[in-house]
């Protein structure tokens, strides 16, 4: 059960797309099912305790989940609240199985399994006050780390993305250039920027582990303007990978043209979806040395030995290696 992301937080869904009616999705492998209870946004295992049919197909009634099979109901803790035809049952043996839920940031948050601890850790701008926030999901096929390490990948920019963000960098660019990252781990994750050629990149990206991306566009500094994007790779059926962008802005609020900013981060999307749905499944979780100076990530890190790596891959490696570490622990688990 949940595989990928056991005992951890991702946001699976933007709040607005979760309404009166159950909303069914696949979480890392898990079908779940997401109602509006009495008291907030409920998660279930899409699951029947009783005949294991797909409770997403019912209807919610009185803040609960009716199974559409024998009309169960289910409360917010998956507690089995009626048994139509049989009051002498033991509810309190047939509860459906409840996941922690939050909504927090326009988002709809989940944790992996019941035994999660903690919070999950939203980015501040998705609740900066005067900003707004937009979103915007698409299935990639592809497992979810190489969606991710795409996310975490700076030297892609001047091929993928050569009409849009990287066409700076791919003028400037010449055969000897150097890129030059710098990499500083952090509680969520880690913080990383990088020089081409000694200039410092304009923009700051974020790893939020275990799946999500922040990227400093326009850092709101007083008297300027506020632009994050962020993106998760959130883990859904096999090899499929649901991701979830938010662009959060302060600025052209009023402006009829606002949505060319969702137009254009969709337009790089796709860019990057065009070449990393031809990637085999996930990444490598063996570990071999690199070559070109990867330094202490790439060796305790890489790849397999058909994916050689540089030291520009220090991002992913990094990546890698808490991916293969998070395995480990799930498979001794
Ligand atoms: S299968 Fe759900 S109530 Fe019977
Ligand atoms: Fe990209």
């Amino acid at each position: 059960m949940f595989e990928e992301l056991m005992g951890l937080w991702t946001p699976v869904v933007a709040s607005e797309h979760v309404r009166d009616e159950p909303h069914a999705l696949v979480v890392a492998g898990e079908r779940v099912v997401l109602f509006r209870g009495r008291a907030g946004v409920v998660a279930l295992v899409d699951r029947c305790p009783h005949r294991s049919v797909q409770l997403s197909l019912g209807k919610v009634v009185d803040g609960c989940l009716q199974c559409p099979f024998h009309g169960w109901r289910f409360g917010a803790a998956g507690e089995c609240v009626h048994v139509p035809l049989n009051p002498d049952a033991r509810r309190e043996l047939l509860s459906a199985r409840a996941l922690p839920c939050r909504e927090r940031g326009g988002l709809i948050w989940i944790a992996c399994g019941e035994a999660a601890t903690g919070e999950p850790h939203v980015p501040e701008a998705l609740e900066r006050a005067g900003a707004r926030v937009s979103f915007f999901v698409e299935e990639w096929r592809c497992h979810w780390t190489r969606a991710m390490e795409n996310m975490l990948d700076s030297p892609h920019l001047p091929y993928v993305h050569r009409a849009t963000i990287g066409r700076a960098m791919a003028r400037r660019m010449k055969p000897d250039s150097r890129m030059e990252q710098t990499l500083t781990e952090t509680d969520v994750g880690f913080e990383l920027s990088f020089r081409l050629d000694g200039a410092p990149s304009a923009s700051k990206l974020l790893w939020l582990r275990p799946n999500g991306m922040q990227l400093h566009i326009l850092d709101g500094a007083p008297g300027a303007r506020f632009l994050r994007i962020h993106v998760w790779c959130v883990p859904s059926r096999q090899d499929h990978t649901r991701m979830l962008l938010a662009t959060t802005q302060d600025f052209g609020l009023l402006n009829p043209l606002l949505g060319a900013t969702d137009f254009y981060n969709r337009k790089i999307l796709r860019e990057d979806r065009a070449v990393v749905e031809s990637s085999p499944s996930r990444v490598p979780l063996s570990a071999s040395p690199s070559a070109g100076g990867a330094g202490g990530a790439g060796g305790a890190g890489g790849g397999d030995p058909t994916e050689k790596s540089v030291a520009t891959d220090a991002p992913t490696l990094f990546f890698r290696k808490w991916y293969r570490e998070a395995m480990g622990s799930v498979t001794r688990g």
